[in-house]
C-alpha cells in the first residue's frame, strides 16, 4: 500500500510528480484503475472542502465509494479507529481517507493494516493534500518556487496547514515567514521560517496566506474582539494596498470574513482562494492515483491520457 501521511515524507520528485499529474487532470487528462477499487472517507472532524473534493476526485477516477458516516457507524458503540480500518480492510476496501482530531492518528494504523491511508488532516499535525493544492496554486502563478517569499499569517501554532506548507515550500526553494499573534508562534517552526511583523510580511511576500483562528483547538484570547484581531493581524483593505503588484492572497478556508481577512478581499483580483479549492479536486485525483497504482502492481505506472 502507498500512504500519504505528511508532506515531509514526500521527496521533491514525488511532490513534482503529484503536481504534474494534478495539472494534467486539470487540463482534461483522464486515468482509471485497471481493477475495481473501493474507497471509504472517514471524517471524524467536520469538513466541507476536503471531504467533498475527495469525493468528486474519487468519482472522476471511477472509484467505488463505500458510504461511511462516523455518527451512524459502530464508532458510536465504542469501536476504535484501528478496528474500524481493519473492518473496512476485511470487507475489501483498498484505501481510506481519514480526518481525525488526534495528532498522528495514523501511527497506530500503518504497518498493521493493508489499506492505503490518505491523511485528510490530523489534529494540529499535518494536512498534506491542502499543502499540495497550495503548492499547485503557487506554481500555476509563478512557475516555480525558487526565490519566492510566502508569508503564513494567523494561528500558526495550531495549524496543520502551516506545518505542512512550511516544510514543503522551504524544501522547494521558497522562503517562508510567519506572522500573527506572537503567542501562537511556535519555536518548533523556526527551522522553516522566522517571525515577521504583519505589515512587513504583507508588504514583501509574493504569496500572503491567511489562517483562521482554530477555536476548536484552544481557548482564544477572550479579551480581543474579532475587529481588534482584524486590525492587529488581519489582511485589512489598507494592508492589501501595500502588497507587491503581482502578489497573491491565499487561505485554506473556511474563511472568517472580517476577522483574518477583510470581506471584500476574499474574492478580489489578487485572491486565489476559490482557485485553491478547485485545485484540490485535481490534487486529490493525483494522490489517489498514486496510491492505487501501488495496489495495482507498483512500478507499472500508467500515464494519464492527455487531452
Ligand atoms: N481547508 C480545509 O481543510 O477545509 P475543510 O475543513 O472544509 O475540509
Amino acid at each position: 500500500m502507498k500512504h500519504l501521511l505528511t508532506t515531509s515524507e514526500l521527496e521533491i520528485k514525488e511532490i513534482n510528480k503529484i503536481l504534474d499529474d494534478a495539472q494534467c487532470f486539470l487540463n482534461g487528462g483522464t486515468w482509471t484503475p485497471e481493477q475495481k477499487v473501493f474507497v471509504a472517507n472517514l471524517f471524524f472532524e467536520n469538513s466541507t472542502r476536503t471531504k467533498c473534493s475527495f469525493e468528486v476526485a474519487e468519482r472522476r477516477l471511477g472509484l467505488d465509494i463505500i458510504p461511511f458516516e462516523v455518527s451512524t457507524s459502530s464508532v458510536s458503540k465504542g469501536e476504535s479507529l484501528y478496528d474500524t480500518v481493519k473492518t473496512l480492510e476485511a470487507i475489501g476496501v483498498h484505501a481510506v481517507v481519514i480526518r481525525h482530531s488526534q495528532d498522528r492518528y495514523f501511527d497506530e494504523l500503518t504497518g498493521r493494516s493493508g489499506v492505503s491511508i490518505l491523511n485528510a488532516g490530523d489534529g494540529c499535525g499535518h494536512h498534506p493534500t491542502q499543502s499540495l493544492l497550495d503548492l499547485l496554486t503557487i506554481k500555476q502563478e509563478f512557475g516555480s518556487f525558487e526565490g519566492l517569499k510566502v508569508a503564513i499569517i494567523g494561528d500558526i501554532a495550531h495549524s496543520r496547514v502551516a506545518r505542512s506548507n512550511a516544510d514543503a515550500l522551504v524544501r522547494l526553494g521558497a522562503k517562508v515567514v510567519f506572522s500573527g499573534p506572537k503567542e501562537w508562534f511556535n519555536e518548533e517552526l523556526l527551522e522553516n521560517g522566522m517571525y515577521e511583523d504583519v505589515d512587513t510580511a504583507v508588504e514583501t511576500a509574493d504569496a500572503v496566506m491567511l489562517l483562521r483562528i482554530q477555536h476548536e483547538r484552544h481557548e482564544s484570547k477572550a479579551n480581543q474582539t474579532a475587529e481588534e484581531y482584524h486590525q492587529a493581524y488581519g489582511l485589512t483593505e489598507e494592508r492589501e494596498r501595500i502588497m507587491k503588484p503581482n502578489s497573491i492572497i491565499m487561505h485554506p478556508a473556511p474563511v472568517n470574513r472580517g476577522v483574518e481577512i477583510a470581506d471584500c478581499l476574499v474574492e478580489c483580483e489578487r485572491s486565489r482562494i476559490f482557485k485553491q479549492m478547485q485545485n484540490g479536486v485535481y490534487i486529490r485525483m493525483a494522490v489517489l492515483k498514486r496510491s492505487i497504482e501501488h495496489i495495482e502492481g507498483g512500478a507499472n505506472h500508467v500515464n494519464i491520457n492527455q487531452k
